[in-house]
């Protein structure tokens, strides 16, 4: 099992941490398999699974279903399971319930969740009560509504002085690592040489210490809106379409099912 430790010891040897989202039990399977450290169970769900408009629905119970899905299928990755929405705005002792419900009823090894020195009281109570934290700093995809979209942070002086504040504020918190999403590529550097918690980056440039992204724009099967720092590495939807096509044209032709797939 990849542990918080092996996060640290991998930044201390300047070897990249690898994490990639996942929401089910096939996907978090192959995810798991191909060695990937960390699996998140992002609340992109909302967006990528449900076909929701932005994150803002998903409801902790529906993290909690998916997160077991994942973690009846992983043996060797982290899994960090993500605070939607309001599990944590509304206070300190939702956070930590919140927070413990991902551990104690899914099997999540630790959680994420937005914001920086709003939550760092946040974070310290759930350290304190052993829930190992992940932050989430630049663009916050729950604060789409106060952010104007989808933008990239701290292009400002004064913005990415306020993100590197942000940073060290997490950090003493107790986050065990912190997320950088949107960020421009010399701030995102800037704010890893700096931490001694690791940083995993998401449209944040090479130098973070980790690189996560949403498993469903690396297959190619989320195509509403494919942002800059997506690269796919394949096409699954157009391959499923083509599979389907052809069960579809071997039925009504009569050529599926052939003997072979019957009994005697
Ligand atoms: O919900 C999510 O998938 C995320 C991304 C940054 C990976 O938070």
């Amino acid at each position: 099992m990849f542990t918080i430790q092996d996060f640290l010891k991998k930044k201390k040897n300047g070897k990249k941490i690898t994490m990639l989202t996942a929401y089910d039990f096939p996907f978090a399977q192959i995810v798991d398999k191909a060695g990937i450290d960390v699996i998140l169970v992002g609340d992109s769900l909302g967006m990528v699974v449900q076909g929701l408009e932005n994150t803002l629905p998903v409801t902790m119970d529906e993290m909690i279903y998916h997160t077991k899905m994942v973690a009846r299928a992983v043996h060797n990755a982290m899994i960090i399971g993500d605070m939607p929405f309001m599990s944590y705005q509304t206070g300190i002792r939702d956070a930590v319930k919140n927070a413990g419900r991902f551990l104690k009823e899914a099997g999540a090894a630790g959680v994420k969740l937005e914001g920086g020195a709003e939550v760092a009281e946040h974070i310290r109570a759930m350290t304190k009560s052993d829930i190992p934290v992940m932050a989430h700093i630049g663009l916050t995809p729950q604060s789409i509504h106060r952010m104007g979209g989808y933008k990239v942070q701290g292009k400002t002086d004064k913005s990415a002085s306020k993100l590197i504040d942000e940073a060290h504020s997490v950090e003493d918190a107790g986050a065990f690592s912190l997320l950088l999403e949107a960020i421009p590529i010399n701030l995102a550097r800037k704010i890893t040489r700096e931490l001694t918690i690791p940083t995993i980056g998401i449209g944040a440039g090479p130098y973070c210490d980790g690189q996560v992204l949403v498993l469903h724009d690396v297959l190619g099967l989320f195509e509403r809106f494919v942002p800059k720092f997506v690269k796919q590495y394949d096409n699954l939807k157009e391959k499923a379409a083509t599979a389907i096509k052809k069960y579809k044209e071997e039925v009504e032709k009569g050529k599926f099912p052939s003997r072979e797939h019957g009994f005697n």
